[in-house]
């Protein structure tokens, strides 16, 4: 097992990453919470995967685990359901000295961390992440939240978690195409901070478990250092990590949300923030053929499919949050290993681009 500490605001959190950890998960967490209520929050798909083995890790322990299972899916990150779920753990007894871990992807991530911070004023969250996107992204920063039918993660807050839990047995049963998601994202962090990751990435060979752990735990390591620098998202140091989603968001949004997956979107804008990057920031058009090269070696998509509804994706992007004043705040790179926000970057720019995307 290997042990990250992540620094956020004046307290920390341990991320572990390694084997056979969820039916531990009484004895890791015994250090950092008193033996109390505790709720899982989990979804249709996971819970009849892990949710046995999390609850019997737990009794052990001594903690009293309910389990509260939703349906899978982005639509369950809404408020009512945030709401159904506060109302389920009061029913269930818990109180001020209860906790709440996630057990799923980072829908449930990102939902239980929202209600962890408003039940009782707030109270711990535990992250078990069980997807790779959920493992490098999504557990780890403590932003958390639900959408509104405006659009994604409007309603929300900063709530760390208490420690992250990383098994990386439960990654065994993830759809292949939601595994590569995780690499989409994987991608993103080489591009705009670890330039020998990028390297390694082009050349790796085995996927075993411990090269998957130190990938995860290099991940954390890189999200974590920039959340750091900026954890309540206001210098934009932690806009950084918005490379290839200002355009990856406007794709889904223009897409309904139905076919295209985050981090497919994300592997498209990817394409297009490091195309304008080479006309706005002189990255060399062979560092833009090694990305695109990249995704695809990992089955990512790198051209829109023929058929999508391009003009929706640019009214997409005049709702983006990322807009400030009419002005775009988009992320390039100058070059791979690095990135900082720019506002060179047109409209134009931007449509020239998605016309050969
Ligand atoms: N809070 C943040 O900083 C942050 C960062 C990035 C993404 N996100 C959010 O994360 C969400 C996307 O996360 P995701 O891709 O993990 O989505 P997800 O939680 O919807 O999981 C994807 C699918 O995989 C299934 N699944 C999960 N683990 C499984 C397993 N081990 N075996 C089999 N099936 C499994 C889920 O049921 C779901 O159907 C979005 O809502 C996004 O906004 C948040
Ligand atoms: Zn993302």
């Amino acid at each position: 097992m290997i042990s990250t500490e992540v620094r956020a605001g004046q307290s920390s959190y341990s991320v572990l990453i390694g084997s056979s950890l969820l039916k531990r998960i009484g004895d890791l967490l015994r250090e950092k919470l008193p033996p109390a209520r505790c709720a899982i929050v989990s979804d249709t798909n996971v819970a009849p995967q892990f949710a046995d083995l999390l609850q019997k890790g737990l009794l052990l322990a001594d903690f009293d685990p309910v389990l509260i299972t939703v349906p899978a899916g982005e639509e369950s990150k809404a408020l009512e359901q945030a709401g159904r779920i506060c109302e389920q753990m009061i029913a269930a007894g818990l109180d001020r000295q209860s906790f709440v871990i996630a057990l799923g992807g980072g829908v449930i991530g990102d939902l239980s961390g929202f209600v962890a911070a408003i039940f009782q004023r707030g109270i711990p969250h535990v992250q078990v992440p069980t997807t790779l996107l959920a493992m490098v992204d999504s557990s780890i920063g403590g932003k958390t939240g639900v959408n509104t039918r405006a659009g994604k993660n409007l309603i929300g807050a900063i709530h760390q978690p208490t420690m992250v839990i990383d098994d990386i047995d439960v990654l065994k049963t993830l759809p292949r195409r939601v595994l590569r998601q995780g690499f989409a994202e994987i991608i993103k962090h080489a591009i705009i901070a670890d330039a020998r990751m990028f390297g390694d990435l082009r050349n790796e060979t085995a996927s075993d478990a411990p090269a998957l752990q130190t990938l995860i735990q290099r991940n954390v390591e890189i999200k974590s250092n920039i959340v750091a620098k900026d954890e309540l998202d206001r210098t934009g140091e932690r806009a950084s990590l918005n490379f290839g989603h200002t355009i990856g968001h406007a794709i889904e949004c223009a897409d309904n949300y139905k076919t295209i997956l985050h981090g497919e979107a994300v592997s498209l804008g990817i394409v297009a923030a490091c195309a304008i990057s080479v006309g706005k920031a002189g990255l060399p058009k062979s560092d833009y053929g090694s990305v695109v090269d990249l995704l695809k070696r990992f089955g990512l998509p790198t051209r829109l499919p023929d058929d999508f509804p391009r003009h929706k994706i640019l009214d997409a992007l005049k709702f983006d949050k990322k807009f400030e004043g009419g002005e775009i705040r988009f992320v390039v790179t100058p070059k791979i290993g690095s990135a900082h926000l720019s506002r060179d970057v047109t409209m134009q720019d931007i449509q020239a681009v998605l016309d050969v995307l």
